[in-house]
């Protein structure tokens, strides 16, 4: 069995995903813990109803850096986790989180990366970019995270089709929902070529 750590920042909605997937029994892990970086977010209610342990880690609870980063790396070194698993987690991994974990952490973006991958392409300026580009597909990638934003080894993608009369908002609902299903396919093959 898989031990998974989420980190997220939203509605955490792909985190739901793979709450439900393990619960089914489709996905043979267990979500040890889920870290946000905001104590508000839809995330933390969801894993209150899965009893998963929250820990809220920021800049607000930890202002200094140093205690900041040994914060993080204290829950997920105790966890023993396999994979760390970002499902719309918005904050840059310090360094000495990513070296806990080499080739272990996850991430879930909205395009087809490399294409509106990096810096400024969050959210619904992803879908927009895509829009603005004409193009004529897109899709969630599945990646390994790296120092670089959005650009570690990708590990899956799927396609959707772009319709001319999409708005951002229709086309991140096509996108989301196949994020829902690839993200924990990718999780149980990757985690069990491990
Ligand atoms: C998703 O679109 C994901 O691709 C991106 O952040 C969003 C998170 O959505 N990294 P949710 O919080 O899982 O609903």
């Amino acid at each position: 069995m898989l031990k998974l750590g989420v980190m997220a920042s939203g509605g955490g909605s792909n985190f739901q995903a793979i709450l439900d997937r393990i619960s089914s029994g489709d996905l043979d892990a267990c979500c040890k813990f889920l870290i946000v970086n905001n104590g508000g977010c839809g995330a933390v209610e969801r894993a209150r109803k899965a009893n998963v342990p929250v820990f809220h880690i920021s800049g607000k609870t930890h202002p200094n850096v140093a205690e900041y980063e040994a914060a993080l790396c204290k829950v997920i070194e105790d966890a023993q986790i396999d994979l760390l698993i970002l499902a719309g987690y918005m904050k840059a991994l310090p360094l000495s989180v990513l070296k806990l974990l080499p080739s272990r952490i996850l991430n879930i973006h909205p395009s087809l990366l490399p294409k509106f991958g990096g810096k400024g392409f969050w959210g619904i300026h992803v879908h927009e970019a895509v829009l603005l580009a004409h193009e004529k597909e897109s899709g969630p990638t599945v990646h390994l995270v790296s120092k670089e934003i959005d650009g570690g080894r990708i590990l899956a993608q799927r396609k959707v089709p772009v319709y001319s009369d999409d708005t951002p908002e229709v086309l991140a609902a096509r996108v989301l929902e196949q994020e829902h299903d690839i993200y924990w396919r990718t999780i149980q093959e990757y985690g069990s070529s491990l």
